[in-house]
């Protein structure tokens, strides 16, 4: 710890931290290896390779799947999975408005409709008792996010499922070896998508993978990312509506090197963020968040945790992350409730622009009050801040201490 001085550094006095936070992403000799391996072996794409089909079976051994399909990325995963499951024009989807956009598109996309459902303030994920309410007879299925890396209750969402004969899609973008009740996410449900994007716990720069226990569902995954095509059929012989979502061997290698290393950059994560939840939970003014304890590993994608004015002698969350990001301490403000976004308001879009056989949903009057509290109260630190150590903890609480005393 820097701290010198008590003035705060967005008024000129001198920042907690200088030093630089760890580094992402994280890579070794092994990326290097196995970049030149593809590349010498002139196997570039899946078609044939090797690396793909490795990866797939290594990352749904991992996540306790049968099955795994690499795609593109985590926005196609979805899309992928929904058109597998038949899911369209007409059906409704129902979806947590605290997430990242794919999580709602992929459902425009495949023209059926999303449907916002509010979310738990301890976990930030889909609330299960809310659920009962949205389900109507168009309902199809339940996309349940394990948002920040923290799984959703998973046996919240899966009775309301049973009871109404619903699919489980779990995206878990976020949720790099997460578990729930001791089994990792992703296929708790019927199908499960994950994304290897850059910031991602499990990184690609892109890609994504779907996976499932279901050799059907599988099956028909298969063939939507590789444009119709069965795994027995002809080259040009297409049986459904696909695309080109496969993935390239280059992002395979990178994933499967990456993968030798989550198990242990998780448990790092998991001990730093509950260094850092012991000494933000005595602040006055910060929320730090409860995992249920059904929650066996979350996987600290994001940690996030709530801020209160009025512990901060009433000064907003904005001008909190103005303070702590002068304080050398990157911070962020997060997600806006998605059916507030342009996309949804656009008076078209609450008269059933994409599919006009889908009931129309004005999305201006959707209120969900926990998420909408949340998004003006909650603060996100990124993933690697947690791969570093104690030190590293210490000097992310006495920022936030430092303000506090300055402000409260
Ligand atoms: C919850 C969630 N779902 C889906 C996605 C989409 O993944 P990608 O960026 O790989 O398309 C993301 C990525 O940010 C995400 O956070």
């Amino acid at each position: 710890m820097t701290m010198t001085d008590s003035r705060l550094a967005v008024d000129g006095g001198r920042k907690t931290r200088e030093k630089p936070w760890r580094e992402w992403p994280v890579y070794d000799e092994r990326e290097e290896r196995a970049l030149l391996e593809v590349l010498h072996s002139g196997q570039w794409w899946s078609v044939g390779g090797k690396k793909v089909p490795e990866f797939e079976e290594a990352f749904a051994r991992f996540h306790d799947a049968k099955y795994g399909i690499c795609v593109t990325n985590g926005t196609a995963a979805l899309e992928v999975a929904l058109r597998a499951l038949g899911i369209g024009c007409g059906d409704e989807v129902i979806v947590p408005p605290y997430t990242f956009i794919a999580t709602a598109s992929s459902v425009l996309a495949v023209s059926a409709t999303p449907v916002f459902v509010d979310i738990e303030p301890h976990s930030l994920n889909i609330d299960p008792k809310a659920i009962e309410a949205a389900i109507t007879p168009r309902t199809k299925a339940i996309i349940p996010v394990h948002i920040a890396g923290c799984p959703a209750d998973m046996d919240g969402v899966l009775e309301a499922a049973r009871k109404h004969n619903l699919f489980v899609i779990e995206d878990a973008a976020q949720a790099h070896a997460a578990a729930w009740k001791g089994r990792r996410v992703g296929a708790i449900g019927d199908v499960g998508t994950f994304s290897f994007q850059a910031s991602k716990n499990l990184n690609a720069g892109e890609g994504g993978i779907v996976i499932t226990n279901d050799e059907t569902i599988a099956d028909k995954v298969w063939s939507v990312h590789n444009v119709g095509r069965t795994r027995s059929g002809k080259w040009y012989e297409h049986h459904v509506l696909g695309g080109n979502f496969r993935m390239t061997e280059w992002q395979a290698a990178i994933l499967l090197a990456q993968l030798t290393r989550l198990e242990e950059q998780t448990a790092t994560r998991t001990a730093n963020a509950r260094c850092l939840t012991e000494q933000l939970s005595q602040i006055p003014g910060i929320l730090t968040l409860q995992t249920d304890s059904r929650v066996t590993t979350h996987a600290y994608h994001l940690y996030a945790f709530r801020y209160d004015p009025a512990g901060f002698g009433g000064r907003s969350r904005e001008e909190f992350l103005r303070a702590l990001n002068a304080e050398g301490v990157p911070a962020s403000s997060g997600y806006v409730p998605l059916y507030k976004e342009v996309v949804f308001q656009r008076k078209t879009a609450g008269q059933g622009a994409w599919c006009r056989a889908g009931r129309p949903i004005d999305y201006g009057a959707v209120n969900c009050p926990v998420c909408e509290q949340v998004c003006r109260d909650a603060v996100w630190l990124f993933q690697s801040l947690l791969l570093g150590d104690r030190e590293d903890m210490q000097d992310i609480a006495a920022a936030v201490q430092k303000i506090q005393k300055a402000w409260g």
